[in-house]
């Protein structure tokens, strides 16, 4: 078979149509009402295979097909999928029923509709492994520190200091999600440049990943951002990731270890909480305590002539074990602090807040401070503090 017959595009396309008892749990019958239109996909020769499933409250749908990345074929599937799914959870009262689908109106692309899109095209190898990552109650930026680790760090990946095809090390794609500007960043050469950057989840998010010595794609995330493209709350962004392994990438446990340390995301309760990604098995892939802890599965299969062979569940492992419980310590810590930072994120990251209505209502009763002008008042703006640092170290 050619480069060009081997091409195949798997896309990962997910959103929250409604849940069970909170948002919580994805309920069978949407998984199964979104199933009969990828079946039906299937048999018309649209796409090649597909796998429904889900992460908390959000219905992930897998596909593979030969129609490349941003298709409005595949993007439409994706949303008729979403429609008679939410169609079912409507019927069944289920909790915030076609909560991602922020537009009636379907114009090529679920872009900036609600639904979250990890997609890549690729040349299939002799054997095409790939892992699909889904997190629910958190956000695109809680893959940073996992990518960097697969990608970029010798400490996780032996890979990257003992494969010759992968000594060269690997680009960062990192999307600048406030200012819409991108930039491409070369490890391990600009390993601190980047770091400086996606150190700030928020709003410094690691989009995709290239192999440097070839260009061959590695990894892509989703990287919407429902609150910022509602320009409301309406959740959080819960985010998809496609990774490929072995042979020349990260070998599947290279992948898979960055998940054995908890890192604390943002999101959880109301999305405005940081604590610890939690890494599950499919059975325990819903979200209880204080609407978390943040969950993340891992699935790996083999695309093979575009067919998706497994899944795998491979979070669904006692080697995970330790993981959990201190996702579990992580998140009694948290907790612990109740309404204070940091667990409750700052105010600019926050999904919502009364701090207005309560400032709006105090107004009256504020008093000049004594002495304020002489003593209390910064001297200098935050910005200028911060170019200030800056002349230090000069
Ligand atoms: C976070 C999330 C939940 C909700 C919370 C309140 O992404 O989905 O934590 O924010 O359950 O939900 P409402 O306001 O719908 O009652
Ligand atoms: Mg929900
Ligand atoms: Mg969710």
């Amino acid at each position: 078979m050619s480069a060009e017959e081997r091409k195949v595009t798997i896309s990962v396309i997910k959103a929250d149509i409604g849940s069970l008892a909170g948002h919580h749990k994805v309920h069978p019958d949407t998984m199964a009402a979104a199933s009969r239109v990828l079946a039906e996909a299937k048999r018309k020769g649209l796409i090649i295979d597909y796998f429904v499933t889900h992460v908390g409250d959000d219905l992930q749908l897998i596909m593979t097909h030969r129609k490349g990345v941003d298709s409005p074929d595949i993007h439409g599937l994706a949303w008729d999928a979403f429609k008679k799914a939410a169609e079912v959870a409507k019927e069944l009262g289920l909790y915030a029923a076609g909560q991602d689908l922020l537009s009636d109106a379907f114009s090529g692309n679920v872009r900036g509709l609600g639904p979250g899109v990890a997609e890549m095209e690729i040349v299939e190898r002799k054997s095409e492994p790939i892992v699909i990552f889904m997190a629910d109650k958190t956000e695109p930026g809680a893959f940073n520190f996992p990518m960097f680790r697969i990608f970029a760090d010798p400490f996780n990946t032996a890979g990257l200091v003992i494969d010759p095809r992968m000594h060269d090390g690997f680009k960062f794609e990192v999307l600048d999600v406030m200012e819409g500007k991108y930039v491409v960043l070369n490890t391990p050469e600009e390993m601190y440049d980047l770091l400086a950057l996606i150190g700030t989840p928020g709003r410094y998010v690691v989009k995709r990943v290239f192999r440097k010595s070839d260009n061959e794609i590695a990894a892509v995330v989703s990287v919407e951002r429902l609150n910022l493209i509602a320009g409301r709350y309406v959740g959080k962004d819960d985010p998809v990731a496609i990774v490929r392994a072995q042979s020349g990438f990260p070998a599947l446990g290279e992948i898979l270890e960055p998940f054995s340390f908890p890192h604390l995301v943002a999101g959880w309760m109301r999305g405005s909480h940081w604590g610890p990604l939690m890494p599950v098995g499919l059975k325990d892939a819903k979200c209880t305590r204080f609407d978390g802890p943040p969950r993340i599965v891992g699935l790996g299969f083999n695309i093979t002539k575009g067919r998706l062979i497994g899944p795998t569940d491979l979070f669904d492992d006692p080697a995970f074990d330790e993981a959990r419980r201190t996702a579990q310590l992580i998140a009694d810590y948290m907790r612990r602090h109740g309404p204070f930072m940091p667990h409750r994120l700052g105010p600019e990251e926050m999904e919502y807040t009364t701090l207005p209505q309560v400032l709006e209502r105090l107004k009256d009763r504020f008093k000049e401070a004594k002495d304020y002008e002489k003593y209390i008042k910064p001297k200098i703006k935050h910005s200028e503090m911060l170019s200030g640092a800056e002349e230090m170290h000069d």
